[in-house]
């Protein structure tokens, strides 16, 4: 039977203890830094919990405003904006808990951080949302879903806002 999740703001009711992706600077995160972010507004976090049991964390994502230079654009994108730092959207973590994996969740995390940009795009325009991918397994799986990387940076990627509406 599918798992159904969750997906909720970070509290403290929610088990990081045992939280483990495989990234340990993620779980790290999640256990440690998560909620001080949250309190001195560097981040927003969100949690997902299966269903049945809502202290299990199944995955998370953060989101925070940024901005990239439109040097670092694709020269496609870049034309099209002002030559001055551009806001964007940041995913800086995302990350799946390895029992969770492969299932479908890190997508639906994605997306649910893209409709979270969209509605909040209503009020603060951004031109993108930007990721940080820990490494290459996690740049590819971005690149999946249509992230290119900015230039020179192949861990950092971004999508256009033209293109996450089609994913949320
Ligand atoms: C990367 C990660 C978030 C993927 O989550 P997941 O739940 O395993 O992914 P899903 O099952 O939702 O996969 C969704 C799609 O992405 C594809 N995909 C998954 N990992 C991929 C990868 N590394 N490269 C390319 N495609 C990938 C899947 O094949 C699937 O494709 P489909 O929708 O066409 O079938 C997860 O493996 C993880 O948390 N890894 C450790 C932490 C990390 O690297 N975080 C990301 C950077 S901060």
């Amino acid at each position: 039977m599918e798992t159904i999740y969750h997906i909720r703001p970070f509290d403290s009711t929610v088990d990081t203890a045992s939280f483990c992706c495989g990234q340990p600077p993620l779980d790290e995160y999640i256990r440690r830094y998560a909620s001080q972010d949250v309190k001195r507004n560097v981040a927003r976090v969100f949690i997902a919990t299966p269903e049945h049991d809502t202290k299990q964390l199944a995955g998370f994502f953060t989101l925070s405003a940024g901005s990239v230079s439109c040097s670092d654009l694709p020269a496609s994108l870049a034309k099209t904006l002002p030559r001055y730092p551009v806001p964007v959207a940041l995913i800086g973590r995302l990350a799946v808990a390895t029992d969770y994996q492969g299932k479908g969740l890190g997508s639906i995390l994605l997306a649910d951080a893209c409709q979270k940009v969209i509605n909040a795009s209503a009020t603060l325009a951004v031109v993108g949302i930007v990721v940080d991918a820990k490494d290459s397994t996690a740049a590819s799986f971005y690149r999946h879903f249509g992230f290119m990387p900015l230039l020179g940076q192949a861990d950092r990627l971004l999508l256009p806002a033209t293109a996450f509406c089609s994913l949320a």
